[in-house]
Formats: C-alpha cells, sequence, structure tokens
C-alpha cells in the first residue's frame, strides 16, 4: 500500500499578534516567522512522521520558495519525485497567531492552483487500486482528481478544507475517510453539535467513516454507525496551526495500519498536542517516536 497526497505546497507567513485583527484596525505584530506549510505538506509531513509510506503530488513555483518546499519534504522522508515546478510564485499565507494560541490564515493559491490535465494522469500512472489518496482543498481541479482517484479502485481520504462552494462540484459518494473540524462540520451539515453533525453523514454518506476534531472538546469518529470518543490531552497551546494536520496523518496510520478506531483517536490526539506545544506549521509535527514516548 502506498499513501499518494495529492495537495498544496505553502509558505506561511506567520506574524504573532495581540489579537487577531478586526475589520479597519492596523496592529504592530510582535513577531515574524516564515515557515513550511499547507495542508497537503503538513499532512504528507505528519503520514510520513507516523511512519507511513508517503509520495507528494502538488506544484510549487521554479524559486528559492519552491527549492525550501522540497526540501522540508525529502528532509522528513516524503517521496517528493512527483512535485512539479512551475514559472510563477508559490502558494503562501499570511496567518495571525494571538496570544491565545488562535489563529486565521489568508491564503494565495499560487503553483497549487494551475494544476493540468496532463500532470494529473502522469501522476495517477504511478498508482493503483489498494493504494490510499489523501486530498484537500487548497488545489484545482479536485472534483476531476477524486474521480481519477475512483475509477483507479483507491481508498480516498477527503479533508474538504477550507470549505467552499466549489466542494459542491465533487462527488462525495466516492469519498471512504472524511476528515473536518467543527467549523466545517456545521458549514456542511448546518448543525452545530458534533451528535447532530454525525447524524447528517449517517444519513447522507452511511458507509464513509467521519472523523471530526472539536478544539478543546477533543474528537470523535463514526464508523458504521457506532461512535468513539476521545478527549484533549492538556498542554500549554502556543500555535495551534498544523494541529489538524497532524491528527490527520497520525489518524491515518493507525487506522490503515489495521488499528481500532478509538486507538487511532488517542494516537492522533496525543500527536497534535505536541504540535500544538510548538509555533509553526510542519516544523512542529512530532514523529512518532515522540509520539509513542510522551
Ligand atoms: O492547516 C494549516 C495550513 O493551512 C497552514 O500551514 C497554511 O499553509 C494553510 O494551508
Amino acid at each position: 500500500m502506498k499513501v499518494l497526497n495529492f495537495g498544496s505546497l505553502n509558505v506561511d507567513y506567520v506574524y504573532n499578534v495581540d489579537h487577531i485583527l478586526v475589520p479597519g484596525e492596523t496592529q504592530s505584530s510582535t513577531r515574524r516567522n516564515v515557515f513550511a506549510g499547507g495542508k497537503g505538506l503538513n499532512q504528507s509531513v505528519a503520514l510520513a512522521k507516523a511512519g507511513l509510506p508517503t509520495y507528494h503530488a502538488g506544484q510549487v513555483g521554479n524559486d528559492n520558495d519552491g527549492e525550501m518546499l522540497l526540501r522540508v519534504l525529502s528532509d522528513n522522508g516524503v517521496d517528493t519525485s512527483l512535485v512539479r515546478k512551475i514559472d510563477g510564485p508559490c502558494g503562501h499565507t499570511f496567518i495571525q497567531v494571538d496570544k491565545h494560541a488562535q489563529n486565521c490564515i489568508l491564503l494565495f493559491g499560487g503553483a497549487n492552483r494551475c494544476i493540468s490535465a496532463e500532470y494529473r494522469e502522469e501522476v495517477f500512472s504511478h498508482f493503483g487500486a489498494g493504494d490510499v489518496i489523501v486530498l484537500q482543498n487548497e488545489i484545482n481541479d479536485l472534483d476531476k482528481i477524486i474521480d481519477k482517484a475512483y475509477e483507479k479502485g483507491m481508498k480516498i481520504v477527503l479533508n474538504p478544507s477550507p470549505f467552499d462552494a466549489y466542494l459542491d462540484s465533487c462527488d462525495w459518494g466516492k469519498i471512504d475517510v472524511f476528515f473536518i473540524n467543527e467549523v466545517e462540520g456545521a458549514q456542511i451539515s448546518g448543525h452545530e453539535s458534533a451528535d447532530e453533525i454525525l447524524a447528517w453523514f449517517r444519513e447522507n454518506h452511511p458507509k464513509a467513516l467521519v472523523v471530526l476534531t472539536l478544539g478543546s472538546a477533543g474528537s470523535c469518529c463514526m464508523k458504521d454507525g457506532e461512535i468513539y470518543r476521545q478527549g484533549i490531552i492538556p498542554v500549554k497551546a502556543v500555535d495551534t496551526t498544523a494541529a489538524g494536520d497532524t491528527f490527520t496523518g497520525f489518524f491515518l496510520k493507525a487506522y490503515l495500519e489495521g488499528q481500532e478506531p478509538g486507538a487511532a483517536l488517542a494516537l492522533a490526539a496525543k500527536a497534535s498536542s505536541i504540535t500544538v506545544s510548538r509555533p509553526g506549521a510542519a516544523n512542529s509535527i512530532p514523529t512518532i517516536a515522540e509520539v509513542e514516548g510522551a
């Protein structure tokens, strides 16, 4: 089994602020850091650090930023042979992190949103039935990528984030595993509570495994109608960026290796508690040895 993550690679410009800006406000930041990020890149790093054989597909600009993003992936054990360099800027973000470690993210797609039909075909020529594809909503033509992965007989994992109207064009009936947070769950289902969100999925996507993260209220998942719950592991949070991506990578490691959903939730909760205790995105994700030793 190979894991293909077809997803974004971003340069994250992270500004520490007292509070998240309100409309019309100007505020001095207390610190700025530049990190490798992108939901795609972060999830690839988490999958590889958790110990899964991970291949990343996606695009970067043909410049120093692109080199830096590729280096972070390969330094963390991700196969980058399928990542393509193109002319134009890399995807990047401006992230504010407030004194409570909450963030907000402004995203520019750049190279992530220039994926061609020819590149898609080239990537899929390396994968087949029994392989797993992990997807987020930061690249173009996600609907076509889902259709192709389904045609190939791959197991499809979707983190529909950021949630927007484009996702309506995707065939959610082809998804085997969903990873969503409580905000996305409410946007998708029109309900606020975890139980109502899961009930919506039970009715609309009964065959899918659904993993729902709930911030300080922990996480839960639903498989074949049965619900498993997990609390958070309390730590001093400094930056929540990439916590959800870490959760995805470590949950999948345990789940794809045949562990019960409850055990997968526990491993993922431990890993993401370490991520929130460190600043940054991909660089804050722990190894499996750190998680098992924690
Ligand atoms: O999930 C966190 C990521 O979302 C950041 O690294 C940022 O690049 C955005 O894509």
